[in-house]
């Protein structure tokens, strides 16, 4: 037996004789499903094994066009929003039930790898095949979503499609969103859509009875346990803080120390103020991270007149994040007032930690289980689409392990063998929950 992982798993006794057959027999195309994963990686920005795909580049919106055809393939019913959120439809025998709903993201930040967000949406076409496969037919609509923009990367917003679905974000405050060039959403939206978006029309709240999303783990427990499935029971907190520090710049050679306003400066002492942040939380879920850092003019004999910094702080506490992220802006204002240079803090988002539905979740560990997959309660430590669709329905989320946790790096690496149990569990709860009233 190949790759392809026949899904006859019987779970045996100690003496090996099988006590139950799985009720379920489906077959999840392993080889289809690492050839998608494969084939989408190659729709990059920069060469492989480095996966990047900003939103509304031209390799993202070349990705967009390559899933919307393996969704039309699967005759699924494709739609998109004014967004760009994109969703692919299998209609159940009664459409007017609110559906189960799938999926996940397709964009990647710069230098990441092929696994983040695309094993929940090419995942999820597989697990549609397997089930047409099984003649299985849906009493309710199981919808695949892509959503925009799940990366913060253009507009340093992440969750950008997942916001405006739930409500999460003002669609006007949303069009004035504006990217590194000074670029707002508006501007792109007309660019690629040709019209002057109305954003109100994505909100999609009751539109679901249940949404669940596959994703690797992008951390290490899964791995290092040993454990096949995770079954998130809650998604952290993301913050984001927007930075510019403006000094007075100047001749490197002119200018003497005692009358320097260095906005480089300032900005390296507020990086090492985010890091202290975090380390001298009392939670040991605290993260912080500057990870822009921008200067201008960029010329070795010049001072730096100008910072750019993006400022990233979570944690699964709620309180705990809010006084991190205090402690930071209040670090911002005692640093820039002593070196003599400015500062303008924009908060992007400051968002509250999800809980993954309780019952929706027990069917998942019920499935795993089931399926002989062994499984573990989680937190999950990234944000993902799920944060916001907690907001507008039952939500829940199955993890895959990844190589020693690495994600977000060119080498992230899932195995199609972890690939393949995730995707078995997603199309079996897909199964169970489109099968009833
Ligand atoms: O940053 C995150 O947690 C997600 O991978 N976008
Ligand atoms: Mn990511
Ligand atoms: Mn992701």
């Amino acid at each position: 037996m190949g790759l392809e992982f026949a899904l006859y798993r019987l779970p045996f006794a100690v003496v090996g004789v099988p006590l139950t057959a799985n009720p379920f027999p489906m077959q999840i195309e392993s080889h289809w499903l690492q050839q998608q994963i494969d084939t989408l990686a190659l729709i990059s920005e920069e060469p492989a094994p480095v996966v990047t795909r900003i939103l509304f580049s031209e390799a993202d919106l070349r990705a967009r066009q390559h899933v919307k055809q393996l969704c039309r393939d699967l005759q699924l019913t494709v739609t998109e929003d004014v967004v760009g959120n994109i969703f692919a439809r299998w209609p159940g025998a009664d459409p007017e039930l609110p559906a189960i709903a799938t999926g996940s993201h397709i964009d990647a930040i710069p230098n990441a790898g092929r696994y983040d967000g695309v094993v929940g949406v090419l995942g999820a076409l597989a697990a549609i095949r397997a089930l047409r496969a099984s003649d299985f037919n849906p009493l309710r609509s199981i919808e695949l979503i892509v959503f925009t923009s799940e990366e913060p990367t253009r507009f340093g917003i992440g969750c950008l499609g997942s916001r405006l679905m739930s409500g999460a974000l003002n669609p006007e405050q949303a069009l004035t969103l504006t990217d590194i060039d000074g670029t707002s959403l508006r501007r792109w939206l007309e660019k690629i859509y040709g019209t002057e978006p109305d954003l109100s029309s994505a909100a999609k709240s009751k539109a679901y009875a249940g949404f669940i999303e596959l994703h690797i783990e992008q951390g290490p427990l899964l791995d290092r346990a040993g454990i096949e499935i995770g079954v998130v029971e809650s998604i952290a907190a993301p913050a984001t803080l927007r930075v510019q520090i403006t000094g007075e710049g100047g001749h490197a050679g002119a200018v003497l120390m005692p009358d320097r306003h260095d906005a480089l400066l300032a900005g390296a002492e507020i990086a090492l103020a985010v890091e202290r942040a975090a380390r001298e939380s009392q939670s040991r879920d605290a993260v912080a991270t500057t990870g822009v850092f921008r200067i201008q003019p960029g010329a070795v004999n010049s001072v730096p007149f100008r910072t750019d910094l993006e400022i990233d702080v979570r944690d699964t506490n709620l309180a705990a994040r809010d006084a991190a992220l205090e402690k930071i802006r209040a670090e911002i204002t005692t640093i820039c007032h002593r070196r003599g240079v400015s500062a303008a803090t924009v908060v992007l988002n400051q968002d509250a930690p999800a809980a993954c539905d309780a019952a929706l979740t027990k069917t998942l560990e019920n499935s795993a289980a089931k399926l002989g997959l062994s499984s573990l309660r989680m937190v999950s430590r990234a944000y993902h689409d799920a944060l916001f669709m907690a907001q507008i329905s039952p939500t829940a989320m199955i993890f895959i392990p990844c190589r020693n946790g690495v994600s977000h790096r060119p080498d992230e690496y899932a195995s199609p063998e972890a690939i393949t149990a995730g995707t078995r569990l997603l199309a079996d709860v897909l199964r169970e929950l489109a099968a009833e009233a």
